[in-house]
């Protein structure tokens, strides 16, 4: 089944079928794709359930002093259900947050417009196909989108943004993208730091011109590395905290740059969660590694700091990250230190909150249960001199799978990935859309431990994950317990130059 036309429905449809679910009708043929998910919806009896409107378009956003950037960013507003589902980025180009509830019913409808085809993905959601933001389900300028899902994942830092072939890499660097933020009743009885104590920090780059102007040079080798560090949408972010504990969730928005996060006084950084939300207890890093696509919860408490402070977060040097691909006269290379922002203490507060010493029981999977533990499947990343950038030595074929991307639902299985830099050494952060997933191994090939030894220290490979670095020379084995969900799900490189050039693949799930 194709579900690409069936999802484009005109906005006359969608308000049609809106007007019908509301009076409880049936609907007509023209709405038929939208009654169906709608029809899940009125199935739901009391679930909770939201409904939210969500458009990309073109806007101006105070990046920098002096003039204002044009930009493109996600709006939205909240249909029906909860209003504290969107929280707006103020000051941000960004997308609003949105904050939703494990098990909660939602609807999405996707306004495009851009100038351009584009589509939305939930970026470490566990949706079914037609809600993952395919390529395939790319929608035209003016054409609406209708996404419905049930939360599945736990408590956690996620994301999203666009997805359309070819034009990922643009539209974020425009400044499409938002936080999404799941909370669980396990999370919420933690009580770890809430309301302005919880922040998400979205980490990009980029570069300017002499009008404060994105200016966006595709580098389809080693992908774009803007030479200004964004926080929020900001630059020169600096955030005035209190006394306390807080909970900081960083996400890797950028399109290229992979973040080595340290205390700028040699504080460790005390790890809470990952990509799929809290850790069982947390763990002290000496720093952490963020590539593309990556998120990381960190714990850091001000309490025996004093009023006046300021505390720098540093990203600091890596080696390996890249090597001949045109970065030399870069003017912030991957792998280069720089400062990402400032945490500043502006005030006294008495209260605090101690970190609690286990966080959530994590069921893992075992690998000996994989239903191909003797013969994982193997999939390389690497450069060809004609394909370009490929996994699984293919490029991206929109509809096509390989015999050896096919796998069973409901079943678990043991994946590794190689990064073969013969001709070209670059690192790729590789993500899988669909289940979250356990990363049981990294091991490093003679001759790149030098690159490797400089991150390793700083993966975060003791929660969920859904996008992971995978270095020069390096081999990760991860263990996937696919789902209920069939259908084509991507894989791919998080590098978005790469991404839009076709280092990304389908699996399908039967
Ligand atoms: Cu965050 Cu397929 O992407
Ligand atoms: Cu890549």
């Amino acid at each position: 089944m194709n579900w690409n036309d069936e999802q484009r429905v005109s906005r006359r449809d969608l308000f049609r079928a809106l007007g019908g679910a509301a009076a409880g009708l049936a609907f007509g043929g023209g709405a038929r794709a939208l009654a169906q998910t709608l029809g899940d919806a009125t199935k739901m009896d009391r679930a909770p359930y939201l409904q939210i409107d969500l458009a990309a378009g073109p806007g101006v956003a105070q990046v920098k002093p002096g003039a204002q950037t044009n930009v493109l960013r996600f709006t939205g507003s909240v249909l029906r259900g909860r209003l504290d589902a969107l929280a707006p980025s103020p000051g941000s180009y960004l997308g609003p947050t949105i904050r939703l509830r494990s098990g909660e019913h939602v609807s999405v409808f996707f306004n495009n417009n851009l100038t351009e085809e584009s589509i939305v993905h939930w970026h470490g959601l566990y949706v079914p196909h037609y809600a993952d933001g395919h390529p395939m389900d790319a929608i035209n300028p003016g054409s609406l989108y209708a996404y419905h899902y049930r939360v599945a994942n736990r408590a956690g830092t996620y994301w999203y943004h666009p997805h359309p072939h070819m034009l990922t890499a643009n539209q974020v660097y425009q400044g499409l993208a938002g936080g999404l933020i799941v909370s669980d009743p396990e999370e919420q009885a933690l009580d770890l730091p809430d309301g302005d104590l919880d922040q998400l920090l979205v980490l990009q780059d980029r570069t300017f011109d002499s009008n404060n102007q994105f200016v966006y040079l595709p580098n389809p080798m080693r992908g774009t590395l803007g030479r200004e560090i964004l926080v929020n949408g900001q630059a020169e972010y600096e955030l005035p905290v209190r006394t306390r504990a807080y909970r900081l969730r960083f996400l890797n928005g950028s399109n290229a740059r992979v973040y080595k996060l340290a205390w700028g006084d040699g504080t460790p950084m005390t790890v809470i969660g990952t990509d799929g939300g809290l850790l069982e207890f947390p763990v002290e890093k000496p720093y952490v590694v963020l590539a593309p696509g990556e998120r990381v919860e960190v714990w850091m408490d001000f309490r025996n700091r004093s009023v006046g402070e300021r505390l720098t977060l540093k990203s600091l040097a890596m080696q390996g990250l890249m090597f001949g691909v045109g970065g030399g006269n870069d003017p912030l290379p991957n792998g280069a230190p720089f400062d990402v922002m400032r945490f500043y203490v502006v005030e006294q507060d008495k209260e605090y909150r101690t970190l609690p010493k286990r966080l959530t029981t994590i069921r893992w999977n075992r690998e000996e249960d994989a239903v191909n533990r003797d013969k994982p499947r193997y999939l390389t990343a690497r450069w060809d001199n004609t394909l370009g950038w490929l996994l699984n030595d293919e490029p991206f074929d929109m509809y096509g799978t390989k015999p050896n991307e096919r796998v069973r639902a409901h079943t678990l299985e043991v994946w590794e990935f190689e990064n073969i830099a013969q001709t070209i050494v670059m690192a790729h952060p590789i993500h899988m859309h669909g289940p979250q997933f356990q990363i049981l191994r990294r091991t490093v090939s003679p001759g790149y431990t030098e690159g490797w030894d400089s991150v390793r220290y700083g993966y975060t490979d003791e929660g969920w994950k859904d996008t992971f670095l995978l270095m020069p020379g390096e081999k990760v084995r991860l263990l996937v317990a696919f789902g209920q969900y069939t259908g084509m799900f991507l894989y791919h490189c998080h590098n978005l130059e790469h991404e839009d050039m076709g280092m990304m693949r389908n699996y399908l799930v039967m």
